[in-house]
C-alpha cells in the first residue's frame, strides 16, 4: 500500500500546515490528463562518477508519482540537486531521471531546460501516464529569490501543483512557493504528495499528541542551530537526551574540563539556562570516548566526563552514557531523533551513536512510535541496519529540524487547506 492517509491517526492538530489538502483530495477526473507541476526533493547525494549513492528520496516519492500516473497524470517534476553557482553540469538531474526511469514501470523524460521553448514543447508533448523531470531549478537565480517571474513560467507550464519535497519545504523558492502561489490566485489546486503527509503526520504527532513517555535525543555537532528545537520540545518532552558534540558546550557550562573539543563558547551561557531550565529532565553523557585527534585511527580512551584531560578530544559518548540512554529510551512511547552521539563516520567513535540506534529502534519493536530526523541520523540508522525497524525515518534534515522547532514550512503554508481548518 503506497499511500497511508486512510491508515492516519487522528490527531486535533493546532499547526495550519498540517492540514494541507494532499492528492487523494483530488478527484480522479482532476488528474487524469492534467499537467501536473510535482515539486519532489530529488537532493541525493553522488559520487565523482555521477552515480547516486543514496536513493532513499527518490524511491520515498515514488508513491505520489505512481498514483497521479496510475490515474493519467501528466507529470511535469521539478528539483534541485545541490547548490550550483549558475548553470553546471556537475549538477544536472539527468543521472536522476535516469534512475527513476529504472524504478517507475512509466516512462520517463528528461529535460534539459527548466523553462522555456523547449521546456513547453516537451510539456505539451507530454501524454497521460507520462513524467517529464525538468533540469535542475537551482540552474535559475530566480529560484532561491523567489522570483516571482519564475515562478509564474513555471506555472504557466501546468494546470496544478503538487509538493512532495518535505525535505525543501522550509526553503521559500519558486519552485516550492511562488509556483503554488500563482496557480491559487488562478483558481488552481496546490497539495501535498503522501510523503508530505506522512511526514507531518509522524512529525506533528510527536509535537502535538505524543505517546507518552516522550522521549527526544538531540545529538551533532552544534547547538545553535538547535537551540529553537531544545525550546520547543523541552516543555513538551518527559525526557531530552543530549549526545555528541553539542554535549561539550553542557559540560563547560557545568565547569568541566573539555580538552580541545569542539565547544560553542559564545552558546556556553544559553546552555546553562537550559540545564537550570530543564532540571532532571535532561539528560547528558556521563562518560565519553576520548583521544588525541579525531581521526579514523585514532588512540581511544574511555573516561568519566570530568576526567577528561587538556589535550584530548572528546568523539563519542562512553559505555555508561549508552546504558543510560538505553534504559532512558526503554518503554518509551514516542521517540525523536535528530543528530549523532558521535563521530560516528569513523569506526573508534562511531559505537555510541550504533548503541543509540539500537535503542531507539527497540522502542518501535516494544510499540512505540520512533521518528528519526534525516541526514546523519537516516546514516546512522542506516549503518545501525535499524532503519527498518523505526516507524519514520524523515527524508528532511533542515526541514525536519525547522518543523522540530515549531516554525510554520512556507512550502507547506503555501498549499491548500483542508475544509475547516485555521487559515
Ligand atoms: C536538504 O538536503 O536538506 C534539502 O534538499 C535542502 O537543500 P538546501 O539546504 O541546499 O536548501
Amino acid at each position: 500500500m503506497f499511500h497511508g492517509t486512510s491508515q492516519s491517526r487522528s490527531i486535533h492538530w493546532s499547526y495550519p500546515e498540517m492540514l494541507a489538502k494532499t492528492v487523494a483530495d483530488l478527484p480522479d477526473h482532476r488528474i487524469a490528463g492534467s499537467r501536473i507541476l510535482v515539486r519532489v526533493d530529488f537532493n541525493v547525494p553522488l559520487d565523482s562518477d555521477r552515480k547516486i549513492t543514496d536513493d532513499i528520496r527518490i524511491v520515498r516519492a515514488l508513491p505520489t508519482l505512481s498514483y497521479l500516473l496510475e490515474r493519467g497524470g501528466r507529470l511535469v517534476v521539478t528539483s534541485h540537486l545541490g547548490r550550483p553557482k549558475g548553470v553546471d553540469p556537475v549538477f544536472s538531474l539527468r543521472p536522476v531521471a535516469e534512475h527513476l526511469d529504472s524504478l517507475l514501470d512509466f516512462p520517463v523524460l528528461f529535460c534539459p531546460e527548466l523553462i522555456g521553448p523547449e521546456a513547453q514543447k516537451a510539456v505539451d508533448a507530454l501524454q497521460g501516464g507520462e513524467l517529464l523531470l525538468l533540469e535542475n531549478t537551482r540552474f535559475h537565480k530566480g529560484e532561491k529569490k523567489n522570483d516571482p517571474e519564475l515562478s509564474k513560467a513555471l506555472a504557466d507550464l501546468c494546470d496544478l501543483f503538487v509538493n512532495d519535497a518535505f525535505g525543501t519545504a522550509h526553503r521559500a523558492h519558486a519552485s516550492t512557493v511562488g509556483a503554488a502561489q500563482v496557480l491559487r490566485e488562478r483558481g488552481r489546486e496546490a497539495v501535498g504528495g503522501f510523503l508530505m503527509e506522512k511526514e507531518l503526520r509522524y512529525l506533528g504527532m510527536a509535537l502535538e499528541d505524543p505517546d507518552r513517555p516522550f522521549v527526544a535525543v538531540l545529538g551533532g555537532a552544534k547547538i545553535s542551530g538547535k537551540i529553537e528545537v531544545i525550546q520547543t520540545l523541552l516543555p513538551k518532552v518527559d525526557r531530552l537526551i543530549i549526545g555528541g558534540a553539542m554535549a561539550n558546550t553542557f559540560f563547560e557550562a557545568l565547569g568541566l574540563e573539555t580538552g580541545n573539543s569542539l565547544v560553542e563558547e559564545e552558546r556556553v551561557e544559553v546552555a546553562r539556562g537550559t540545564l537550570e531550565e530543564a532540571g532532571e529532565k535532561l539528560l547528558l553523557p556521563v562518560d565519553c570516548v576520548v583521544a588525541p585527534e579525531i581521526s579514523a585511527d585514532a588512540q581511544i580512551r574511555e573516561v568519566e566526563r570530568a576526567l577528561v584531560e587538556p589535550g584530548e578530544m572528546i568523539g563519542d559518548i562512553g559505555s555508561g552514557s549508552r546504558a543510560l540512554f538505553a534504559d532512558a529510551l526503554s518503554g518509551a512511547g514516542t521517540v525523536v531523533w535528530n543528530g549523532p552521539m558521535g563521530v560516528f563516520e569513523m569506526a573508534p567513535f562511531a559505537g555510541g551513536t550504533l548503541a543509540l540506534a539500537e535503542a531507539v529502534a527497540a522502542v518501535s519493536d516494544q510499540g512505540g512510535t520512533t521518528v528519526v530526523g534525516g541526514g546523519d541520523s537516516a546514516s546512522a540508522a542506516e549503518k545501525a541496519g535499524v532503519a527498518d525497524r523505526l516507524s519514520h525515518v524523515s527524508t528532511g534534515g533542515g526541514a525536519s529540524l525547522e518543523f522540530l522547532s515549531g516554525a510554520v514550512l512556507p512550502g507547506v503554508a503555501a498549499l491548500d487547506k483542508k475544509e475547516g481548518s485555521p487559515s
